[in-house]
C-alpha cells in the first residue's frame, strides 16, 4: 500500500511523501478525540504511506505532539515537523477541556509567544520532551506575521531577526539537530520577508495555494524556485469547503470561519465542472497543488482511519486532463497554474 511518491525538501537530503498528515486535529481541534482513536488514525496513516506528520506545540497545547510521538517512536522512516514560537507555561486555572484557541484540550498550559534566540532553542527542546523523540526533521516558525499577531507583529519580527531567532534555527541546522527549517504561516508577505533574512529550506503555507486561491504564483513560488525553498501545502481544503463542497446542508468552512457568499459561489462553479467530468472535489484540491514543482507535500487535516483511507483514494483518483482545461477556460484556475 506504501506507494506514495517522495519529493525532496529544498536543497537538503530529506525526502518526504507528497501526501502527508496534518496533526492539528489530534490536538482536539474543535472537538475531543480519544487517545485510542488518534492512535488508530496515526497507525492507519503510517501503514498507508503517509509518513510525513506535521504537528505543533499549539495543537492542543502539547496534546498533538504527545500523541504523535507515542505513535511513531518505534517506527523507522517517519519525518516529523513541529513548530517554534509558542512556549507552554503551566496554568493551574485550566481544569477541563473547554474550547481554548479552537482546541478542546485538557492540557494545563497557556501560550507564551517567544521567537527570540533562546525562546526558539527552548521551544525545540520542549517539543522533543513532549514528543518523546530524540530528533525532529523540520522546524517551522509558527504564525509569525500580522495574520496572527496584528499590531504585535513587528515586536515578534524583531525577536526573530535582531533577537536571534533565525540564528538559533541556523545553529540547530548547522549542528545537525534538525535537517530543515522555515515558516509555518497562513500568509505570503511574511514568507518573502523571512527569505530575505535567511535561507529557508521549506515553508508550510496554509490555505494560500489551493484550488481556490493561487496568488502564491505571483512572486512567492518564483522566489522559492530561485532560492531552492520547498513549499508544504497546509489547509489544502481551505479548512473544509474544498473537501465538503457546498451541498452538505451544513455551513461550509473557509479559513476556519463560515464561508463568505463569494467563496461559496466560486466553489459551486468548480463543483459544476467536477460533476461534468465525474471528479471528486477533494481529489481535485489535493492533486492540483501537487502539480506545482515547488510543492514538496500536501498535508490535509485528518481525524479518523476511515478519513485517511478515503484521502489516499482521493490522491489516487484518476482525473481527466479536460477537467483542468475546463476550469482554466472558465477562469476558475489561473492560466499560469501548473495542472496535473
Ligand atoms: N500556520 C500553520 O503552520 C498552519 C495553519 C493551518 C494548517 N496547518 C497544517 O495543515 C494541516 C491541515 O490544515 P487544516 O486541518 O486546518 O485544514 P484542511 O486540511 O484544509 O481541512 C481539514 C478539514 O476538512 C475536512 N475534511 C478533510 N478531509 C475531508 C474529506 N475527505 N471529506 C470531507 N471533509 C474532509 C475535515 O473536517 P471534519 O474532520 O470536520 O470532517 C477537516 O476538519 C493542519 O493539521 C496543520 O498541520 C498549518
Amino acid at each position: 500500500m506504501n506507494d506514495i511518491s517522495l519529493r525532496r525538501v529544498g536543497l537538503t537530503a530529506l525526502h518526504v511523501p507528497e501526501l502527508g498528515f496534518g496533526a492539528a486535529s489530534l490536538g482536539n481541534l474543535y472537538r475531543p478525540v480519544s487517545d485510542a482513536q488518534t492512535r488508530t488514525t496515526l497507525n492507519a496513516a503510517l501503514q498507508m504511506g503517509l509518513r510525513y506528520i506535521d504537528t505543533a506545540p499549539h495543537y492542543g497545547r502539547g496534546l498533538s505532539e504527545r500523541r504523535v510521538g507515542d505513535a511513531v517512536r518505534l517506527v523507522p522512516g517517519v519525518t516529523i515537523s513541529t513548530k517554534v514560537g509558542r512556549l507552554m507555561q503551566p496554568d493551574r486555572t485550566v481544569s477541563d477541556d473547554r474550547e481554548r484557541d479552537g482546541f478542546r484540550s485538557p492540557m494545563p498550559f497557556r501560550v507564551h509567544y517567544d521567537y527570540s534566540h533562546d525562546g526558539i532553542l527552548r521551544s525545540h527542546e520542549d517539543s522533543l520532551q513532549r514528543l518523546g523523540l530524540s530528533h525532529v526533521d523540520i522546524l517551522y516558525v509558527h504564525d509569525i506575521g500580522s495574520f496572527n499577531h496584528g499590531a504585535k507583529a513587528a515586536h515578534y519580527w524583531e525577536q526573530l531577526t535582531a533577537g536571534g531567532g533565525l540564528k538559533a534555527l541556523e545553529r540547530l541546522r548547522d549542528e545537525g539537530l534538525i535537517t530543515a527549517f522555515g515558516l509555518g504561516v497562513n500568509e505570503i508577505a511574511v514568507c518573502q520577508d523571512a527569505m530575505r533574512e535567511a535561507h529557508l529550506d521549506v515553508i508550510l503555507l496554509a490555505g494560500r495555494y489551493t484550488l481556490l486561491e493561487q496568488e502564491a504564483l505571483d512572486s512567492l513560488l518564483p522566489s522559492c524556485a530561485a532560492a531552492g525553498t520547498s513549499v508544504v501545502v497546509g489547509g489544502p481544503y481551505n479548512s473544509g469547503i474544498l473537501a465538503t463542497g457546498t451541498r452538505t446542508g451544513s455551513q461550509a468552512l473557509y479559513d476556519y470561519q463560515p464561508a463568505p457568499a463569494a467563496v461559496i459561489e466560486r466553489v459551486r462553479r468548480i463543483e459544476a465542472v467536477a460533476d461534468r467530468y465525474d471528479v471528486t472535489l477533494a481529489a481535485a484540491a489535493l492533486q492540483f497543488v501537487l502539480a506545482h514543482p515547488q510543492i514538496a507535500s500536501v498535508i490535509p487535516g485528518l481525524e479518523s482511519a476511515a478519513r485517511v483511507e478515503q484521502t489516499v483514494n482521493l490522491y489516487r483518483e484518476v482525473i481527466a486532463r479536460d477537467f483542468w482545461a475546463e476550469l482554466r477556460h472558465q477562469g476558475l484556475l489561473r492560466s499560469d497554474a501548473p495542472i496535473p
